[in-house]
């Protein structure tokens, strides 16, 4: 298996890029075109070419078809390329042929996503997450070439044919593997569940940012909380889930969550081997959906996240929190389109909206404000009467909540009207049960 893998040697990789379709609604677009560019680069490779190649007649043990085979071993001789991708689904067996037909390592989308997840990822809990999407991958493709094997054999009666047993082993070792590695996530899970129950009690609203790769969350995340996190122009840059603290002019403190970036075609298996991390977003007070709307593909996109999001929330069986759209990237509008964006997204029905620049910070007072007022939204109004013994709990309110109102009455006491958010409020009566309604 890991002979299919990249070396990660300092010499770069010449690749030449094919992204096959086959029907015109798959008809690649210039921005899938620039996508896969970018994730070539993001691999550290140099592209000696790319294009979109329309399959009429797919061979199946090799996927492309023999026009098409030829002038890309051409091309690639020509230009001394290393590697070939083919940005789609490859089986192990055409894999294989491809590789022996063109001389050259063969890569496909999910093998190309895997080898960056693979760079990028920093902390343990990253690098577990690849691992295992890495070995779910080889698993997948190994019981495809045991099928395959299968059909070969016809059923002709035999309980082991040749290379079985290795396969079995095989299959044995990446399910060792894999278990091994579950139990090591659970592990991490655990110690994020007591970290995120530590969160809770102390009551700071936690908001996560969501989006498709690119769309610009790390800077926004930055720019919200003065973080250095990697913002870089390539695809993954963020893997791990980032945590800050990010303070709202009511509320105060808040947990803002940075969380890896969504593309199309993620395999399922990515996903799932991801879902430590995403977990963590799907328990957050409030998603905010950070989408690219400089780019053509944006609608896609944005359907994409939704479709992960909702496999997620499937999975995990926990309701989707709570969300708004940062439509990041105005800076890259003409002023028009700025113009009708910022008005369709104050109407926004569905969906509260606001129009920002994470790079020029446009928008963002707007965008924090629609992220207390979504907060604050389904808080509890209380009213109090506050004595001089109280000013413990007074505090508390002026730091937990939105305190709207303060009337002294002639005996000192203190009318207190405050506006709490459900958890917060729960916390308050804990703290001091003493103003729990009896
Ligand atoms: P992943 O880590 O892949 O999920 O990406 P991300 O969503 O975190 O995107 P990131 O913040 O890394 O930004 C991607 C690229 O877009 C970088 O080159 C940013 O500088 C750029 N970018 C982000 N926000 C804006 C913006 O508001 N305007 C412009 N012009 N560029 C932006």
């Amino acid at each position: 298996m890991t002979d299919r893998m990249i070396d990660r040697t300092p010499v770069p990789e010449v690749a030449g890029v094919i992204i096959p379709w086959f029907t015109p609604a798959n008809r690649p677009t210039e921005d899938r075109l620039q996508e896969t560019a970018g994730l070539v680069e993001a691999l550290g490779c140099d592209l000696a070419f790319l294009r979109a190649e329309h399959v009429r007649k797919v061979n199946s043990s090799v996927l492309l078809s023999g026009g098409i085979l030829d002038r890309l071993a051409e091309d690639l001789r020509a230009n001394s390329c290393t590697m070939a991708v083919i940005d789609g689904d490859l089986t192990p067996v055409q894999q294989r042929n491809l590789e022996r037909a063109l001389e050259v390592k063969v890569i496909d989308r999910t093998g190309l996503i895997l080898e960056i997840f693979g760079l990028r990822a920093r902390t343990k809990e990253g690098r577990l997450q690849v691992e295992l999407a890495r070995l779910l991958y080889e698993r997948s493709r190994l019981v495809r070439t045991w099928t395959h094997l299968e059909r070969q054999r016809g059923g002709g009666g035999f309980l082991s044919g040749p290379g079985e047993s290795q396969l079995e082993a095989d299959r044995r070792m990446l399910d060792d593997k894999i278990l091994r590695l579950r139990r090591d996530l659970d592990d991490v899970k655990r110690t994020r569940a007591v970290q995120r129950a530590g969160r809770r009690r102390s009551g700071k609203p936690v908001i996560a940012l969501v989006g498709y790769t690119n769309a610009g969350k790390s800077t926004l995340f930055n720019t919200l909380s003065g973080a250095d996190v990697f913002a870089r122009d390539m695809p993954f840059a963020t893997l791990d889930p980032t945590i800050r603290r990010f303070d709202l002019p009511t509320l105060g403190e808040a947990a803002l969550i940075d969380t890896v970036g969504f593309i199309t075609d993620l395999p399922t298996h990515l996903v799932n081997s991801f879902q430590a991390t995403l977990e963590e977003a799907m328990q957050a007070d409030l998603l905010v959906h950070v989408r690219d709307r400089s780019s053509p593909a944006d609608l896609d996109q944005a359907e994409d996240v939704m479709i992960v999001l909702e496999q997620l929330e499937e999975q995990t069986g926990l309701p989707l929190p709570p969300m708004i759209e940062a439509w990041n990237k105005a800076d890259r509008l003409p002023a028009e389109r700025a113009e009708a964006l910022a008005y369709a997204a104050r109407s926004s029905e569905e969906t509260p909206a606001v129009l920002v620049s994470a790079l020029t910070g446009a928008g963002l007072d707007e965008l924090v404000e629609l992220i207390e007022a979504m907060l604050l939204k389904g808080a509890s109004e209380i009213a109090l009467q506050l004595g001089a013994q109280d000013g413990r709990a007074r505090a508390w309110l002026h730091r937990n909540g939105e305190v709207l109102s303060e009337q002294t009455q002639e005996d000192g006491a203190v009318i207190v009207t405050a506006r709490l958010t459900h958890d917060r409020l729960g916390q308050f009566y804990s703290e001091f049960p003493e103003f729990r309604p009896s």
